[in-house]
């Protein structure tokens, strides 16, 4: 294949995130992963103010060290909301980067929330991974668990909590958890729409439950409280869709303190050897472990199947379950529509073993279907209304 004939294809990254770090380091190794025969790479770096920046330093992992400083070096550039640019626009001159094809490798808000991709529709460009409306239900872990329980998969009782009604009155909205039937101490307390186990708690009585809701309404607007499943096993699995839909190997993360931290999911593996993190790739795990129980692995996958599919889900995501080992009952946790380092560790020891280079040119090739489906359907009926 000539140079010119190679497929234009531009990364996104970063974005205005509590998890912008993390993209940042998916996107490194999903671009060295890239078959550079087959696509000419175009990394577009979005600061966390929002700006977003294009040029090769962005390759090198140091850049990141001196940001915002050293962004003037970059060309700054955007994605217009308008069909048939071609494109990426550069801001200086208005001239056009020429891009056949879009991969968000953002995690969490405005990149994996469907933000992103409804720019993508408006300016109509094919993009890999889940669409809008798959990209927002997954991020949001309430309307994720409530949708997924109407379709018999089993998830933890979860209540939703406004910042507003929190901060009205603190104490009314800790008595209102604590009252709800099957809401005993200790309890969980997540962010209803944030990742990397940001803004976390395990709370053991009502004045912990005030504190970890301060915590969680720092980050988000919702809180979710949950019961604490003391006695927890993880065990994630991959699905993806390319020439139907697949599930990876199970994976068992390993935590030292119970709950898998921030520290634990970046910092801790990868960074011992080298001072530096590989993301998802380098937590402590056991991948496809030989003593796990089939029946539950084939749960796993099962449900894991079944929810990437009822919510419409695209590209490579990574699904969360938590089991009881008290009671032995298994529940759909979450739900990454662009999961750390894009689950390739788990691809890679799949059956049939599938290589990154080969999962980012599936994603692509599919994006591209998907592209062509949309465009395929009528749009113009013409003026009716306006001209009777
Ligand atoms: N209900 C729960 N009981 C006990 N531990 C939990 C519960 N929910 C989550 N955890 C722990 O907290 C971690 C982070 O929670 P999770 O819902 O996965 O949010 P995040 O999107 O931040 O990863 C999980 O990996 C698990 O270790
Ligand atoms: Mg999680």
């Amino acid at each position: 294949m000539t140079k010119s004939k190679r497929t234009r294809v531009a990364v996104l990254f970063g974005g205005r995130s509590v998890e912008h770090e993390i993209s940042v380091i998916t996107a490194l190794q999903l671009m060295q992963a890239i078959d550079p025969a087959v696509y000419e790479v175009t990394p577009v770096y979005i600061a966390p103010s929002g700006t977003w920046h294009t040029g090769t330093e962005l390759l090198n992992r140091s850049f990141y060290a001196k940001v915002p400083g050293n962004l003037s070096s970059l060309a700054e550039v955007t994605l217009l909301p308008k069909p048939g640019v071609g494109g990426l626009t550069k801001l200086s001159d208005h001239s056009i980067i020429p891009i056949d094809v879009f991969l968000p490798a953002f995690h969490g808000q405005y990149g994996e929330d469907g933000c992103i991709q409804g720019l993508f529709e408006m300016a109509d460009v094919p993009y890999t991974g889940s669409n809008v409306v798959s990209s927002a239900m997954t991020m949001n872990k309430y309307a994720c668990k409530v949708f997924l329980k109407e379709h018999g998969v089993p998830v933890l009782p979860a209540q939703l909590i406004a910042r507003s009604d929190a901060q009205r009155d603190i104490r009314g909205a800790v008595e209102r958890v604590l009252a709800h039937d099957g809401y005993s101490l200790p309890l969980f307390v997540k962010p209803c729409n944030l990742g990397s186990s940001i803004g976390i708690s395990k709370v053991k009585d009502a004045s912990e439950l005030a504190a970890a809701l301060a915590k969680v309404f720092r980050y988000d607007t919702h809180a979710l409280v949950e019961p604490c499943v003391n006695e927890i096993m993880e065990i994630n699995c991959s699905v993806r869709d390319h020439d139907g839909i697949h599930a990876s190997v199970v994976e068992v993360p390993v935590s030292q303190s119970g709950v898998l931290s921030y520290e634990e999911k970046y910092l801790r593996g990868g960074g011992k050897k080298t001072g530096q993190s590989a993301g998802m790739a380098s937590l402590t795990r056991v991948i496809d472990p030989q003593d796990l129980d089939p029946e539950i692995k084939r749960n796993v996958v099962e449900l894991a199947t079944r929810s990437f599919t009822v919510l419409g889900c695209s590209g490579v995501a990574r699904l969360d379950f938590i089991v009881d080992l008290a009671t032995g009952n298994l529940y759909f946790n979450e739900l990454n529509a662009f999961p750390g380092s894009c689950s390739f560790y788990l691809w890679v020891r799949s059956n049939p073993r599938v290589l990154y280079t080969t999962l980012i040119h599936n994603m692509i090739e599919t994006a591209m279907k998907h592209h062509a489906t949309g465009a395929s359907l009528d749009r113009n009926i013409g003026l009716k209304a306006l001209r009777s």
